[in-house]
């Protein structure tokens, strides 16, 4: 069966189905989906590149800022970094690597885990990691279990389902009961959950969870006048319908977004706002950094960033994400107001936005960003490596349309004004 047919299915089965929905299976349906598949989406030869593939100076730059913050957690005999949705591990492999190089102190108390849903992708960590995975250093966080697994069906958080039943113990599977169409059913959603690594025992320890362009790959809702995106099916097409705004979409555009006017569409992350809280209650002691393309509401209202559903396929923009559902990445710019909002309930503290410029700035120029050229050893070498670091640095590049939120949990937030990365921005 292609992912084509069991969409259909689905839409046979349960009636339209939600965007979000739609995106899911398209993204992480568990044999076909986009990121389940395989791990050739990234870098040159994949569909879309992350700061990772451009130079190992953004894992470095990383590992810089994370000793810093095991530092201004007292140097605690064992830390973890928890990242979440690592792809390949080309981050932690340098923020590992160069940790292990330039950090020892922090290295010896460092516990690296990483939470990847994708099983070719799970994969792939065993191998680009193979290293610290022997030494104990990383290790695979636990997912939750695939639909096959379950016997039943995997399932998306849109409105029409009534969300947590709250039968869960912590840490175990969300269930979510849900009206199909067809009478209420019972499922169980593997989002969004995230577990530490760590034994029970230690989990008390401060964590540093890590997200990079993590966001951006959850699943949205996308609302316009008519309403909020159905897809359905006729004749081998899928074919879009628009259903009334339940009371969260509605909400979430009070309270964190904007109204759509005339033909525009715009994403309601609700995913990605569970998510966040998920993430950040997994948090006793530590802190989070997210970084990721997106927005603020401000600019919402001043008119931009109003529509930014895209689908990537060998590195162009595909107009249409009914096109070849499984093969092609869908993304949404992150909705920061809203993500840092989902934080804050976990009672963290989030430190004002960054633009990815001026994090690595703060970090990279007392060294001048040593770590960038450290191996470079020709005039040609470093001119490359001049290159790539503008890339990621500059307003032109990545620097001004990436941001990073961080967000703080028992930590006095007046002493967070030391770490590097948020010492650029705070200059007069
Ligand atoms: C756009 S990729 C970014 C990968 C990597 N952070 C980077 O910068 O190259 C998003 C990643 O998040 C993973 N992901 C999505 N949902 C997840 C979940 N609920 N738990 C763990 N990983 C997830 C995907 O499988 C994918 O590897």
């Amino acid at each position: 069966m292609t992912l084509r047919q069991v969409i259909e299915q689905e839409i046979r089965e349960r009636g339209p189905i939600p965007f979000s929905r739609y995106m899911e299976l398209c993204l992480y349906h568990p044999e076909l989906g986009y990121y389940s598949r395989h791990a050739e989406q990234f870098g040159k030869a994949g569909d879309f590149y992350t700061s990772s593939d451009v130079h190992a100076v953004f894992g470095r730059l990383l590992a810089r800022q994370f000793e810093e913050i095991w530092q201004l957690l007292g140097s605690p005999e064992r830390i973890e970094v928890l990242e979440v949705g690592p792809g390949r591990g080309l981050f932690a492999q340098d923020a590992l690597d160069w940790s292990e190089k330039k950090f020892p102190h922090f290295f010896r108390a460092l516990c690296y885990s990483l939470a990847e849903n994708s099983p070719a992708l799970r994969q792939r960590l065993q191998s680009t990691l193979r290293r610290h995975f022997a030494s104990g250093k990383a290790s695979l966080a636990p997912i939750s279990a695939t639909p096959s697994e379950t016997g039943k069906s995997t399932l998306w958080t849109g409105d029409a389902w009534k969300g947590s039943t709250g039968k869960n113990a912590p840490g175990e599977l969300d269930t979510y009961e849900g009206t199909t169409g067809k009478g209420t059913t019972s499922v169980v959603a593997k989002w969004p959950s995230f577990g530490r690594a760590l034994a029970p025992g230690v989990r008390c320890e401060p964590v540093i969870i890590f997200a990079n362009e993590f966001f951006d790959a959850l699943p949205v809702e996308v609302v316009s006048s008519q309403g909020a995106l159905r897809i359905s099916a006729e004749k081998g097409h899928f074919v879009e319908t628009w259903a009334p705004l339940s009371s969260k979409e509605m909400d979430f555009l009070d309270r964190y977004s904007v109204h759509p006017e005339g033909d525009e569409r715009i994403e309601v992350p609700l995913i990605a706002q569970q998510s966040m809280t998920r993430i950040a209650s997994c948090m006793e002691r530590g802190i989070l950094v997210a970084i990721d393309y997106g927005y603020t509401r401000q600019e919402q209202l001043a008119g931009r960033h109003r529509g930014t559903l895209t689908a990537f396929r060998q590195h162009s923009v595909s107009a249409n994400p009914y096109e070849a559902p499984g093969e092609q990445d869908i993304t949404a710019h992150v909705n920061f107001t809203a993500l840092a909002a989902a934080a804050e309930q976990t009672a963290v503290y989030v430190h004002p936005l960054l633009t990815q410029s001026q994090f690595l700035m703060g970090i990279g120029e007392a060294n001048q960003f040593a770590d960038a050229f450290e191996e470079c050893r020709l005039p040609q070498e470093r001119a490359k490596v001049a290159l790539q670091l503008k890339h990621l640095v500059t307003p032109s590049g990545m620097g001004e349309s990436f941001h990073v939120l961080l967000a703080a949990k028992g930590v006095d937030a007046k002493d967070l004004a030391g770490l590097s990365g948020l010492s650029f921005a705070s200059r007069p």
